[in-house]
């Protein structure tokens, strides 16, 4: 009887010492993202290009006047002290932009950090990779080899980092493996950890520093299925997007493929076997004529370009030889356990909004329907939205896209001067159901990642149908039943680990994830070109229906195909450029 004081009185401790370790842990999180800029997104207020790639561009087109750079730029590239307190998560792409002078002197060639600096030291060759398959799956068919490009064509660029774009400064943006400033979790609308104010561009920077980590990374060519090019082109392209000059833009694709083709790794297959990652739409590298004033770089159209095979987060419906991979989101997962925890808070989730949008009208654009869409969101009480403006810079936050889209149930994704967005992986991230108004903003995109069956995750409404029927997009969403509505919800939370880039030094042993995907969607189509020429004998133009349907017969979507529009996006891309 006289124990249970006692007893007690342990308790007691036990909760007391408790609460000691708790208080420090808060105290110490507090202090690690106040004192530490890469874990917190330092300017709230300042805009991220984040809803989709074509509304970057209408951004920068119409912010030429040149006084909407944010000021306070972060400049914590400077700050030592703090880059020192940072060791741990320093990543090799930070030390990059450090001023150049810095670099050069610091002892880069033997740095004992040999690991995180240079890559060719991590490659493990086959002896290593035969002794993991103990536990791992076999790396036979999967090596692949990461060509050693010079600098020009990776490290130098992102140290040009301040030339990407003339309206804001984007270094920050290429930091953490090109996974931007860490977002934290201040308003508790994201999950614990993982999360960043990841820049929609960066793919080529996120994509390389995965791929340096690849299990089968081999550096001998003659045992690798394919060969990774590490060019980054779509940051190469940036610096001179603007500027009425080709050859400047021309410039290093050129000398890329003059490089490569005089590999000894090109002679075997023509480089039918070489890879390139793309973090910009197709069309930014599809320029056909040599006027100054066209838009883009010609990258896709050399012959070696053209015998590769190129990811990209747009690929172009009439040519066969790129593929859709996932725009980067804001969600990096080290773990399953990050994932399926951030699942199941999407589950429990209220939502209010039937449907949402985030984005801005394209008045220069005729044949736009985001105006209707606009219009009937505005009007309607069950939906919400934010707009996009060059006055109004709220609405490329993270944080309060990712509220909007966690609150809706489902996610309009209208196309914009290009039939993609990075808003559908986004809304995708928040477990909201996107809803297409072509087959070409997803369906025909991103083939590897996105379930075949179309209307098991997604809705389609044709864009025809909103701008001339003045069909009720309301109407049509409120009359899908609520069971189909969860179990189109379900689908899209399932889908989440393969839409999202994990963090380079994640170890998910259950998901694959997007960067998993892409690498097995891409020894796949190599293995079909290297081994199987005669399967690829059909129309190019037609390769949208081709590798969806596995036939170039008439379709009922031929309409959302004219062969014109690949023509027209171009020139409205050109006359984006010229309204400048
Ligand atoms: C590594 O750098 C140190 C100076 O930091 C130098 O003394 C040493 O010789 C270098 N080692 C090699 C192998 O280059
Ligand atoms: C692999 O690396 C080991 C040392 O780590 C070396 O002894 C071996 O010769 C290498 N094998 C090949 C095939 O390069
Ligand atoms: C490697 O794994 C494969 C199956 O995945 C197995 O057949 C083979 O014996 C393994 N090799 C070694 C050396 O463990
Ligand atoms: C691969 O790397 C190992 C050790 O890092 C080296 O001994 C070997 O010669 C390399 N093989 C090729 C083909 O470069
Ligand atoms: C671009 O340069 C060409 C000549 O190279 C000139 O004809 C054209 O007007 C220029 N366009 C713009 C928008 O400056
Ligand atoms: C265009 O760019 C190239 C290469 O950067 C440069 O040599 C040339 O002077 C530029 N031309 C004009 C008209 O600015
Ligand atoms: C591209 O591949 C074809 C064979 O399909 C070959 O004839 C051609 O020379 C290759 N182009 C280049 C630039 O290597
Ligand atoms: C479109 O339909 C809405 C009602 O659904 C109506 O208020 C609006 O006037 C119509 N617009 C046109 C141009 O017909
Ligand atoms: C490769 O070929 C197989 C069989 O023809 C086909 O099922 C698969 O979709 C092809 N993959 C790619 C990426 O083209
Ligand atoms: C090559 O492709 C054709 C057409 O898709 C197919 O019928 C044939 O089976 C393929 N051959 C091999 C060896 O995969």
């Amino acid at each position: 009887m006289d124990q249970t004081p006692k007893f007690r009185c342990k308790i007691w401790l036990v909760l007391c010492a408790f609460f000691i370790c708790w208080y420090f842990m808060i105290h110490n999180a507090k202090w690690y993202t106040l004192s530490s800029p890469a874990t917190t997104f330092p300017h709230q207020s300042n805009p991220i290009d984040i809803v989709d790639s074509n509304e970057k561009r209408t951004s920068e087109t119409t912010n030429s006047g040149g006084d909407e750079v944010p000021d306070g730029e972060i400049d914590w590239l400077h700050d030592a002290d703090q880059m020192r307190a940072l060791e741990d998560d320093l990543e090799p792409v930070l030390k990059k932009i450090k001023p150049k002078p810095l670099k050069k002197t610091t002892t880069k060639k033997n740095d004992t950090d040999t690991e995180k600096v240079k890559p060719k030291h991590d490659t493990r060759n086959e002896t290593r990779a035969r002794t993991r398959n103990v536990t791992k799956r076999s790396c036979s068919g999967r090596y692949i080899y990461i060509h050693d490009l010079p600098e020009r064509f990776n490290d130098d660029i992102l140290d040009d980092c301040r030339s990407f774009s003339k309206w804001q400064n984007m270094c920050p943006y290429i930091g953490n493996n090109g996974l931007g400033p860490n977002l934290g979790n201040s308003q508790r609308v994201l999950s614990r950890s993982g999360w960043y104010a990841t820049n929609q561009f960066m793919l080529e920077v996120i994509f390389h520093n995965r791929m340096k980590r690849y299990e089968c990374v081999t550096n001998d060519s003659s045992i690798a299925s394919a060969v990774y090019v590490p060019y980054y082109a779509g940051l190469d392209v940036w610096r001179y997007l603007f500027d009425n000059n080709t050859s400047a833009r021309d410039a290093l694709s050129i000398d890329l493929a003059e490089w490569l083709h005089e590999q000894p790794e090109w002679k075997k297959f023509a480089g039918k076997n070489h890879f390139l990652v793309v973090g910009r739409i197709t069309w930014d590298f599809r320029r056909e004529i040599d006027e100054d004033d066209a838009w883009g770089n010609k990258l896709m159209v050399l012959p070696e370009i053209k015998n590769m095979s190129i990811l990209t987060i747009e690929k172009s419906p009439w040519h066969g030889n790129d593929f859709g991979i996932p725009y980067p989101t804001y969600f990096h997962p080290r773990t399953d356990n990050d994932i399926i925890d951030w699942q199941m808070r999407l589950r429990r989730h209220r939502r209010r909004a039937l449907f949402s949008f985030a984005g801005a009208p394209r008045p220069q654009m005729e044949e736009s329907i985001r105006d209707k869409v606009i219009e009937q969101c505005a009007a309607s009480t069950k939906c919400r939205a934010i707009h996009c403006s060059h006055q109004n810079h709220k609405c490329y936050q993270p944080v309060d896209v990712m509220k909007l889209f966690q609150s809706s149930v489902f996610c309009l994704q209208p196309p914009g001067d290009s039939y993609t967005r990075r808003s559908t992986f986004d809304s995708i991230l928040a477990g909201c159901i996107p809803v297409f108004f072509t087959p070409g903003s997803a369906y025909v995109q991103y083939l590897w990642h996105l379930p075949k069956q179309f209307d098991k995750y997604s809705v389609l409404i044709n864009e025809d149908d909103v701008r001339h029927k003045n069909v009720s997009i309301e109407r049509v969403l409120s009359r899908i039943p609520t069971r189909k509505v969860s179990e189109m919800r379900n689908e899209v939370i399932g889908l989440i680990p393969r839409v999202v880039y994990a963090h380079p030094k994640a170890k998910l042993e259950k998901f694959k994830d997007a960067f998993d995907v892409s690498i097995n969607g891409v020894l796949d189509r190599i293995e079909n070109v290297t081994k199987n020429t005669s399967s690829f004998d059909f129309d190019e133009r037609f390769s949208w229906k081709y590798f969806l349907f596995g036939s170039v017969e008439k379709h009922n979507w031929d309409h959302y195909f004219q062969y014109s529009m690949n023509n027209k996006v171009k020139q409205e891309e050109a006359k984006a450029n010229e309204s400048r």
